[in-house]
């Protein structure tokens, strides 16, 4: 078996990573290697597995993700996730989640992708619009105004024109749906849901709303006559090619509700924590500064600038290395393994913290430092596919990661030409790893012109 970390009496190690695991991961990994145990007298009782081991090692990783993905299922975490998201694609597993992934991969084509360039822009414009009709010197909420500017994308992508509900509604309860199911997965002893407290109460009451809302949708289309051409067409319409069937109507909202949730906060997270690098690192907004006028020049961006915009590309990447939304990863084995030089039992679960991988100086060199340049195609040559992962990795792989890196690229230059946003005199905020690692409190930014 890999070490244990043995501090943390009398619960043991894992609340100690359950307290603060990014100061955990910059403690312990360095001390202990590239897989090590973490305990918890717990475990056993209350969380139906015996094991957790953290592993950091990129080979490691890709025996979990790629080369043995068959026996890992994922994590007791994406299990609490399943009382929203049901047996969408972020939490079914096996047979099941094969076929749907099957079904749902042409909706995330290049082509298909292309239909939603000009949804994105506008989101985009619509924002620069908003922030440019307030006076310079305005203090902003960059957290909340990018939430609404993505959740306003994936609505549109999904529903094309009848997004106001689903807006309002994902809105109010997203936040706190969040809080309430990482509790769930970091609290020992989270209160059963058959209880009757008036928290317990409250949370339901917000996941329901959230289904409510998309169950609502999906019936009006169904007797709707009009022609669409948006995701949820897609997800109605689509055949699974052996049978000739088409998604239960509850099949198409867990689909609906994943999308939702797993694509707009960490998209709006990423380009959160970009204002944050470009603030800190000015040289790097002119010369992202530098290209938009060059490519663009003012204009629209379109599908076609996409290849020209290469640092703003760089960028993106560098962003996603030191600040990766989706900052850990878990899988649960299904039988005995092995890891390097140790044996893995079965019913053991493996925590994949990208967030340390991204920053792990055995991988990169001056890890801290923000440089794109590391992206560019000489300096990417050789590098390991999971000492860089942000969307994961294997037959599992984000299905939204053109999605998001579209999204960003588009609208990253159409703000970076009209603001320079600098954070308020003694802000300040830490990374809070929740189901995403976003900074809290809220990013607040000050608008200054270009
Ligand atoms: C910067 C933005 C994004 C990041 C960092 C991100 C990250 C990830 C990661 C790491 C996974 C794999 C999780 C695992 O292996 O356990 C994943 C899966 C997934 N993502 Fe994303 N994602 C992003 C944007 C999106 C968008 C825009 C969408 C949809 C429009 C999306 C939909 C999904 C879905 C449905 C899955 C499950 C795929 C499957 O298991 O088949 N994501 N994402």
């Amino acid at each position: 078996m890999p070490p244990l970390v043995k501090d943390g009496w009398p619960i043991g190690s894992a609340r100690l990573f359950a307290e603060d695991p990014i100061a955990f991961c910059e403690k312990y990994i360095p001390q202990m290697g590239g897989v090590f145990q973490i305990k918890s007298i717990f475990f056993l009782v209350i969380r139906e597995f015996e094991y957790v081991v953290l592993v950091t090692d990129p080979d490691m990783v890709k025996h979990i993700m790629v080369d043995n993905n068959r026996n890992y299922v994922k994590s007791y975490a994406y299990r609490v996730l399943k009382v929203l998201l049901g047996e969408g694609l972020l939490t079914s597993e096996g047979d099941f989640w094969r076929k749907q992934r099957r079904l749902l991969q042409p909706g995330f084509h290049r082509d298909r992708l292309a239909t939603f360039v000009q949804i994105m822009t506008q989101a985009g414009q619509e924002l620069v619009d908003k922030w440019s009709a307030l006076p310079k010197g305005t203090e902003v909420d960059v957290s909340t105004s990018m939430m609404e500017m993505t959740l306003n994308i994936v609505c549109r992508a999904m529903f094309s024109s009848d997004v106001r509900d689903a807006m309002e509604v994902v809105n109010r309860e997203f936040d706190l749906a969040n809080e309430n199911l990482i509790n769930r997965v970091t609290n020992p002893f989270p209160l059963p849901y058959w209880l009757p407290a008036p928290s317990v109460k409250r949370e339901k009451e917000g996941y329901n709303a959230i289904k409510n809302v998309v169950a609502d949708i999906i019936e009006k289309r169904r007797s709707s006559k009009e022609k669409y051409d948006d995701l949820l067409a897609m997800l109605m319409e689509v055949e699974d090619a052996d049978t000739g069937e088409k998604m239960s109507n509850k099949q198409i909202q867990d689909e609906v509700i994943t999308i939702f949730l797993a694509g707009h906060e960490t998209t709006a997270v990423a380009l959160t924590w970009m204002m944050h690098c470009l603030e800190e690192n000015p040289e790097v907004e002119e010369k992202l500064a530098e290209e938009e006028k060059r490519v663009l020049n003012g204009g629209t961006p379109v599908l076609d600038d996409l290849r020209e915009l290469e640092y703003t590309r760089m960028v993106i990447d560098e962003t996603l290395r030191l600040y990766p939304p989706a900052w850990i990863i878990g899988r649960h084995t299904l039988a005995e393994d092995q890891l390097g030089e140790y044996r893995i039992p079965n019913n053991t679960n493996c925590l994949i913290p990208v967030y340390y991988i991204h920053r792990d100086p055995k991988n990169w060199d001056e890890p801290l430092k923000f440089i794109p340049e590391r992206f560019n195609k000489e300096n990417s040559k050789g590098r390991h596919k999971f000492a860089y992962f942000p969307f994961g990795g294997g037959p599992r792989l984000c299905i939204g990661n053109n999605f998001a890196l579209m999204e960003m690229q588009l609208i990253a230059p159409m703000l970076v030409r009209a603001f320079k946003l600098r954070k308020p005199k003694g802000f300040e905020f830490k990374k809070e790893p929740l189901v995403t690692m976003r900074p809290s409190p809220h990013m607040k930014m000050v608008l200054t012109s270009r």
